[in-house]
Formats: structure tokens, C-alpha cells, sequence
């Protein structure tokens, strides 16, 4: 049975990045991304203001699943999970904090390029992994090769993922959703064009549909 989030990345398979440093505009940015269609949003813990950000758009914003990206430790793990983050997202795979997801019930997506890597997540007992870098780390013909032996594993490819090759990584039925940051350009949310970032969510929600049919 899908969960909630598996539900929504089925609806509309794209989590666009937030990585804000300060909360109003991380607030703005996810409701210009939400009015395009897209609902779940990770919030990257890139800046001293990001963890504000993921916690005034959980405050301020309804019927999103808002997650905590480039989550390092074990403490920032909790950390985030305390402020209400739904999901959480590392560039690589960190042992202890897949434990603590797994225990806790949180979604959690460790960045994975190597069949070795791939594998102890499945041995770990997570099913879902972030493919990271995914443009460097041989994009759609690494993930068909990986999902060849690895049967059970659903990936989110990141890293180089824009409009234009999103229908090839969708193209591939293992992929359960593409992030990037393509959808928040800083250049557009520095002059306040937030239309910008309701347009490119719009058109990352029409080319899903027709990838995915
Ligand atoms: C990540 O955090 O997953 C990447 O930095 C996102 O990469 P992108 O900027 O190429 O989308």
C-alpha cells in the first residue's frame, strides 16, 4: 500500500528544492510552487535560515508534506524531525540516520551513485533512495542498470535534473519522483517573480503527466 507521500509523488512526481535563508521568502516560494501544482517541497539546510523557513512554511501553508534536505548528522536529523519536517533527504547514505528514520517512521532518501551503496540502503532496510548526483553519476542509464538488480528499490534522481531531461528520468518506472532546483530560480525569486516559479511548476506538472500517462 502506498503511504502519503508515495500517494502524492505518484500524483505529480517532481520535489522541487527551497533553499531560502529567509522564511518569507521560503513561504512566498512554496506557495508559488504549491499554486503549480506541486505539494510536496524539500527545504535544503543549506543557510542559517532554513530550518525557519521549513518551519513557517509548516505554519503558514495546508496540505503540503514539507521534508528537510541535505540533512548531514544524526542530531541535525532530529533536529528537523522535532520542527516537523515529514521526510528527510541526505546527499549521501549515513547508517545511523537511515536507523533513526526507519525507527521513527520518517521517509528518508540518502543519496546513493554506486551499486554498493544502493545495496546497504536495501540492507539497512530502506526501499527508497535520492540518486545523487544524477546527471554525474550516469544519469538514466545508471538508474536502469541499478534498477536491473535492484528490483525493490524506487530512486529520486537529483543533481542536474531540469525540464529538459525530466521526461527521461520519469521515462524510467523506478524513479518514484525527480528534485532539483531548477523551479526556484534565485534570480527570479531575488526580483519577486514568483509567477516564474508558478509557471516552471506548471510545466513540470504537464511534462510528468505526459511521461507518465
Ligand atoms: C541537491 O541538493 O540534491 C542538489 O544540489 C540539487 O541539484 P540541482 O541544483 O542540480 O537541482
Amino acid at each position: 500500500m502506498m503511504d502519503a507521500l508515495e500517494q502524492r509523488l505518484a500524483a505529480a512526481p517532481v520535489v522541487p528544492l527551497i533553499g531560502e535563508n529567509d522564511p518569507a521568502r521560503a513561504v512566498k516560494t512554496t506557495q508559488a510552487l504549491a499554486d503549480g501544482g506541486l505539494s510536496v517541497i524539500e527545504v535544503v539546510m543549506r543557510s542559517p535560515g532554513a530550518q525557519a523557513g521549513m518551519e513557517a512554511i509548516l505554519d503558514q501553508t495546508e496540505g503540503l508534506i514539507v521534508g528537510a534536505g541535505t540533512v548531514l548528522t544524526l542530531d541535525q536529523a532530529k533536529s528537523v524531525v522535532a520542527s516537523g519536517a515529514q521526510f528527510i533527504v541526505s546527499p549521501g547514505l549515513v547508517d545511523e540516520i537511515a536507523r533513526y528514520c526507519i525507527d521513527e517512521g520518517i521517509p528518508f532518501f540518502p543519496g546513493t551513485m554506486t551499486a554498493g551503496e544502493v545495496q546497504r540502503a536495501y540492507a539497512l532496510g530502506l526501499r527508497k533512495v535520492k540518486f545523487f548526483p544524477a546527471s554525474l553519476a550516469g544519469g538514466v542509464p545508471m538508474l536502469k542498470a541499478f534498477s536491473s538488480v535492484f528490483g525493490e528499490m524506487r530512486f529520486m534522481p537529483t543533481g542536474g535534473v531540469s525540464a529538459a531531461n525530466l521526461p527521461d528520468f520519469l521515462s524510467v518506472p523506478s524513479v518514484i519522483a525527480c528534485g532539483g532546483s531548477w523551479l526556484t530560480p534565485a534570480n527570479a525569486i531575488d526580483a519577486g517573480d514568483y509567477a516564474q516559479v508558478t509557471a516552471l511548476a506548471r510545466e513540470a506538472v504537464d511534462i510528468a503527466r505526459k511521461a507518465r500517462g
